[in-house]
């Protein structure tokens, strides 16, 4: 399968030994490239040098250089023109994207993060993934409500502007549907990192600690064990969550990376479950009622279930586990030429932090611990990075991550071992882009 619109970053170019610190070329030989190799190494840079725009010593120079563009000759434009910033024009490609291993509708449907053209830790507003079971809606402030009742000495409706007046936090957390990587479990491998992992994505949150509110309206924590949170929307979203999680680092949030949240996640306010799989973020909250046994609704009870290969569904199993996947090289990008490249990714636990991310590129064969680009944060994507160079050979790339409770990122057989082939959600293992001499990367599944 081909993605049939490319991205602006789909062909990936070697860097020049000149753009290279010499320390970098010689750590790189320290570890695991040996002398003889080294020349082959300053080989691929120097042909990479010769590709490279900018240093070309054709007679004339660069047109580029020589003359000035007219963005250098000319009046800019005014202020006025953008009230709000959007990115440049030329990388347009860059947007959230279907599925094309998925039916398209128009309604129930999820637009998957390009998580193969960003940097760093944070996605975005514009680019979270979006997941929804009854299209976005489109919330007048004024007239949301929100409200807390069930087992508490006060139920209580809030206004937007009640909650805006209380106590807030801004805490940096993942998202991820627990369906992500749900093709992956067959054999139907999607092409590109957007469609295998896009739908995670990383922000921001600010709003009220879920356990201040519930402690102003007198939460019974006698008989308290559970909360049922519901959205807005047509679809009745209705999740139970544990009162432990509760009242531990919820939010009833109102902001993302900075400004109020947007009508995809859930303008005004939405629940954030830092760890907890994203059907669990309910969005458009508009009530949390506190109970004393989980409600067994639609959206757990028959859904976010996995089928386990005895017959029986595994129900409740919120936490996203440790995960990893290298970004960039990835599916459906190609390596134009041999010599140096930053292997780059993303890694995350909803148990906790990342500890380690080590990276192989012969298909799990022999590992490399990959640098960790902080800050590093509980229950948050954390970047990595990997020198490495490509001498043109077909090699298989993978990432896995160690968490801070010690946990290991599995490679598919062992996962499939465990839950057998019939699940939608948690996938969690290893995944594996294949580079062929080409420097063509696809998707191939490995166990
Ligand atoms: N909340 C409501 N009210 N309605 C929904 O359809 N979708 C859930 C969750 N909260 C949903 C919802 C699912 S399945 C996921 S994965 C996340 O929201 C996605 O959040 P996002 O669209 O902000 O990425």
């Amino acid at each position: 399968m081909t993605d049939s619109n490319p991205e602006p970053r789909g062909q990936l170019q070697a860097a020049p030994e000149s753009f290279i610190p010499a320390d970098l070329v010689s750590a790189i030989s320290a570890k695991g490239i040996n002398a003889e190799r080294r020349g082959l190494i300053k080989g691929a840079f120097a042909s990479a040098l010769a590709t490279m725009a900018g240093v070309t010593t054709a007679a004339g120079g660069d047109p580029n250089i020589v003359t000035l563009p007219e963005w250098s000759t000319t009046l800019g434009k005014s202020v006025a023109t953008h009230p709000y910033g959007q990115p440049s024009r030329y990388e347009s490609n860059i947007i959230r994207r279907q599925s094309p291993g998925l039916t398209q509708t128009d309604q129930a449907s999820v637009a998957f993060t390009p998580l193969q053209s960003l940097f760093g830790m944070m996605t975005p507003s514009g680019l979270h993934f979006e997941r929804h079971h009854q299209g976005w809606v489109d919330i007048d402030p004024r007239r949301h409500r929100f409200m807390i009742n069930g087992l508490v000495k006060t139920p209580t409706v809030f206004t937007l502007e009640d909650i805006l007046r209380l106590p807030s936090v801004s805490r940096m957390h993942f998202l991820e549907c627990g369906a992500n990587t749900a093709l992956e479990w067959g054999n139907s491998a999607v092409p590109t990192v957007q469609y295998t992992h896009g739908m995670l994505s990383g922000s921001e949150w600010t709003g009220v600690p879920l356990s201040l509110l519930l402690e102003r309206v007198g939460i019974d924590l006698s008989k308290a064990k559970v909360i049922l949170a519901e959205g807005a929307d047509g679809s009745s979203m209705t999740r139970t969550i544990n009162i432990a999680n509760a009242l531990d680092d919820c939010l009833v949030a109102y902001g993302q990376n900075g400004e109020m949240l947007r009508p995809e996640q859930g303008y005004p306010l939405r629940l954030v479950v830092p760890g907890v799989q994203g059907v669990s973020w309910v969005k458009w909250l508009r009530r949390i009622e506190v109970g004393d046994a989980p409600y067994a609704t639609k959206d757990e009870s028959s859904h976010y279930v996995d089928l386990m290969p005895d017959g029986l569904q595994r129900q409740y199993t919120a936490i996203q586990e440790a995960k990893s996947v290298i970004t960039s090289p990835s599916g459906g990008q190609r390596l134009k030429n041999s010599g140096y490249y930053c292997i780059t990714g993303l890694a995350w636990s909803g148990r906790g932090s990342v500890k380690k991310v080590e990276v192989s590129v012969d298909g799990g064969r022999n590992w490399r611990e990959a640098q960790i680009q902080g800050p590093v944060l509980q229950k948050m994507t954390t970047r990595f990075t990997l020198d490495w160079v490509w001498r043109g050979e077909p090699a298989l790339l993978q990432s896995r991550v160690t968490d801070s409770t010690g946990y290991v990122q599995p490679q598919r057989a062992a996962l499939l071992e465990v839950r057998g082939a019939r699940s939608i959600y948690h996938n969690n293992a290893i995944q594996t882009w294949r580079v062929n001499r080409a420097g063509e990367v696809d998707n191939v599944q490995l166990g």
